[in-house]
């Protein structure tokens, strides 16, 4: 902590608040003691302005569209690691040894199979259940069949790689038995995303032929995924985990937030934005009037960030994967065409440009799943089988921080001053809704 500090005038009193400052320089003034001392506490809604922890996983600079795991550049991880890795540098703090990935990817390999009694679930979800919300559901359950053990690094450590290596199975598994397909089980020579890619497509009236750009451009996919810092599924991880409930019912309960389309189903609504426009139920021009319209409610999907002021070096990336792999394949995808003149109109207009809008990694991703042969309600799943390393390692280093408490925010209070109890037959009579009952 520096000796720098920031000075509070209130009610004539002056408060100093110590600075923090990161490895970056970033700095944020601490107020663990602002209510001690002044009574008050901050309003920040959506949180845009707050720390909730330090974290010496993951680097992001929305200014300068800079993205570090572990110090090292997401562009570098792209190029030249594998998500397996990636994932071990994430959790672990460092990149593998070779003997130390070596032990990684046999135990990945040792705990992919699902629990047999599990299957019975996935069948027992109506027909047409959302991946994500079986997906959470699944991964709740886990706990009743694999008791987490948490006393000793050796176990915390078989159950993060259960974890990692099961939902991935699971996920294969919910496609597979929502088409009424039979499961495929994971190979023990295939390497992590190549057994996902046979898990999904292989049948036994057609196997699967393992494509390597395929699996190259999944394993991408899954790296740019794997962690952004306190984005809005992590710190629900966080803040579910520090009531200190098990990591299977916090990833659950993060996989639930990321659901949402304003954070990971944004890749599942840009393919669905970009189909309606190449079925002619929308139009480029509609669609950029649409998004800059205060009284509609539409945005723009795959643009705008919470963070990023500039591109998302993600972006960048995923949408050169996109070129390379259509191109590989010699795949023509319209929607691909769509997408790159939508980037440009938008980003040639000043609202955009005003708004620093500029496309996310969500933009070209659903473009790449499209051509991987992933059904368009999976993508989020596939999102969330990336995030998974970056998840458990910002819960390890949440219940390894000495200073870590129950995350719990206050409010302001707006509502009615105190009011006494009103007995039934002296409140005012008012109409109610209508019930609406099954079936009518
Ligand atoms: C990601 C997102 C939720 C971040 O939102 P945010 O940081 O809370 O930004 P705000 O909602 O405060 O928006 C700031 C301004 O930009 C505008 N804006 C932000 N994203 C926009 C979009 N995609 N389309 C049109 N306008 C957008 C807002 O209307 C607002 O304009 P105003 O200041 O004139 O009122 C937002 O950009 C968005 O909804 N994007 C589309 C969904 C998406 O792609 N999500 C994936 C994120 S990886």
């Amino acid at each position: 902590m520096s000796q720098e500090t920031v000075k509070l005038i209130y009610q004539g009193q002056t408060f100093e608040l110590p600075l923090v400052t990161g490895t970056e320089g970033e700095k944020a003034f601490d107020i663990s003691q602002l209510r001690r001392k002044t009574g008050l506490i901050t309003l920040d809604s959506g949180y845009a302005n707050t720390g909730s922890c330090t974290s010496s996983i993951t680097f992001m600079d929305g200014e300068r569209g800079i993205l570090r795991y572990r110090g090292i550049p997401v562009e570098q991880l792209a190029e030249r690691s594998s998500f397996v890795e990636t994932a071990y540098l994430l959790i672990h703090g460092h990149l593998p040894s070779r003997r130390e990935l070596t032990r990684f990817s046999v135990l990945l390999n040792d705990h992919s199979l699902v629990h047999e009694d599990m299957r019975s679930f996935y069948s027992t979800f109506p027909r047409f259940s959302h991946p994500m919300g079986i997906l959470s559901a699944m991964v709740n359950a886990l706990r009743s069949f694999y008791p987490e053990l948490q006393t000793i690094e050796e176990e915390i450590d078989m159950t993060v790689t259960r974890l990692v290596s099961k939902v991935r199975t699971m996920a294969a598994m919910s496609y597979k038995i929502s088409r009424g397909h039979k499961v495929v089980y994971p190979r023990p020579d295939l390497s992590y995303c190549a057994n996902f890619l046979n898990m999904m497509f292989d049948t036994p009236v057609r196997p699967y032929v393992i494509d390597q750009d395929m699996v190259d451009a999944l394993n991408v996919f899954w790296i740019l995924h794997a962690d952004h810092e306190q984005n809005c599924s992590t710190s629900t991880v966080r803040m579910v985990g520090s009531g200190r409930v098990n990591l299977y019912a916090a990833i659950s309960a993060g996989i639930a937030a990321l659901w949402g389309p304003l954070h990971g189903g944004a890749n599942q609504a840009v393919i669905e934005m970009l189909k309606k426009i190449h079925q002619g139920d929308e139009s480029i021009d509609r669609i950029i009037q649409r998004a800059k319209d205060k009284s509609d409610p539409f945005r723009l999907m795959g643009f705008g960030h919470r963070v990023y002021k500039t591109f998302d070096p993600r972006a960048r990336i995923m949408k050169k994967v996109c070129d390379r792999l259509l191109e590989k394949l010699r795949l023509e995808d319209p929607l691909m065409d769509i997408a790159r003149e939508l980037e440009a109109r938008a980003l040639s207009d000043s609202f955009f440009v005003d708004h620093n809008l500029y496309p996310n990694v969500d933009f070209y991703s659903g473009i790449v799943l499209r051509a991987m042969g992933i059904p368009t309600n999976m993508f989020t799943v596939m999102f969330a089988i990336g995030r998974l390393p970056g998840w458990i390692a910002q819960w390890k280093e949440s219940m390894d921080d000495p200073s870590w408490r129950l995350a719990r925010p206050r409010q302001i209070y707006v509502g009615p001053p105190e009011t006494a109890y009103v007995p039934m037959n002296e409140r005012e009579d008012r109409e109610p809704g209508p019930i609406h009952r099954p079936g009518e």
